[in-house]
């Protein structure tokens, strides 16, 4: 049960997009990216709440490689949450990561509660930026931070077609918003020393590798795993990289401090 009716990440969906992405991960670049996405910060040891943490590669990555002291996942989708909780166990770590499936809107959480908050591409999900940012802003104990990534637009321009293509044969409720619209959230909810960095000449080699693996060299394990499903796949990722090649398609990793007080 999700909090938007059916879920968005089937088991279908689920299996392709680690088939690309690698096991445990909806998003492009896995543990590298989770590691660029903590560059110069340290969460050794710190409590972390994880905000859309699929089937929980992330939070172990968080754990095993950056030494997290306990990771706290959300999610909106109880078949993606299973998935990372069945991992935990696999990997022995159910002591120090937990899931809660949530409904959308404000955190069901106590004010002041993490020391850090990740997110890596879920936020994309969530179509008030300003208000997700506030209630960041508000689990965060003071002297805490926010680091991440997310997709978001690479301009603020109507989309193009590539875009309108991607969005329609991807069927996911996504808002994105541009780059400078993600930082003024973060700015608006009293976070300091925010930073961006752009990743998008980064996923234009990404989701290109991607196609042509979908659509050639994984191809039959593709069809093995998803049967017919296999051509909207290939589609999904051919209009993601034409997307990314106009532009429209920028991911970034966000960084934002909440004053100690
Ligand atoms: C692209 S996946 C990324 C999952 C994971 N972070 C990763 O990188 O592998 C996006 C996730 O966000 C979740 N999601 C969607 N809306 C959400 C919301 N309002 N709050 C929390 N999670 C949400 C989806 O269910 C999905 O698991």
């Amino acid at each position: 049960m999700s909090g938007h009716g059916e879920d968005e990440y089937d088991g279908s969906f689920i299996h392709a997009l680690e088939l690309v992405w690698g096991e445990g991960f909806l998003s492009p670049g896995g543990e590298d990216e989770v590691a660029k996405a903590l560059e110069a910060v340290d969460i050794s040891g710190k409590s972390v709440l994880d905000i859309g943490s699929g089937v929980g590669g992330v939070d172990i990555a968080l754990v095993r490689n950056h030494g997290a002291g306990s990771v706290l996942g959300i999610d909106v989708e109880r078949t993606v949450t299973e998935h990372a909780i069945a991992r935990a166990e696999r990997e022995g770590l159910s002591d120090r990561i937990s899931y809660r499936v949530i409904e959308p809107g404000p955190f069901p959480l106590e004010d002041e509660s993490f020391d850090v908050v990740f997110s890596k591409d879920a936020m994309i999900h969530i179509p008030d930026k300003p208000a997700l940012f506030a209630e960041v802003y508000r689990v965060l104990k003071p002297g805490g931070f926010f680091s991440g990534s997310d997709w978001m637009r690479g301009n603020e321009e109507p989309a193009t077609p590539e875009m309108k293509r991607w969005l329609d044969v991807v069927g996911l409720t996504f808002e994105l918003k541009s780059q400078e619209q993600y930082v003024a959230a973060l700015k608006q909810a009293g976070f300091e020393d925010v930073s961006l960095v752009d990743r998008r000449d980064w996923i234009k080699d990404v989701l290109r590798d991607d196609y042509e693996n979908l659509a050639k060299h994984k191809n039959e394990a593709l069809r093995a795993g998803v049967g017919d499903d296999a051509d909207k796949y290939v589609e999904i990722w051919h209009a993601a990289w034409e997307t990314a090649m106009v532009d429209q398609l920028a991911p970034g990793h966000l960084r934002g401090f909440k004053p100690a007080g």
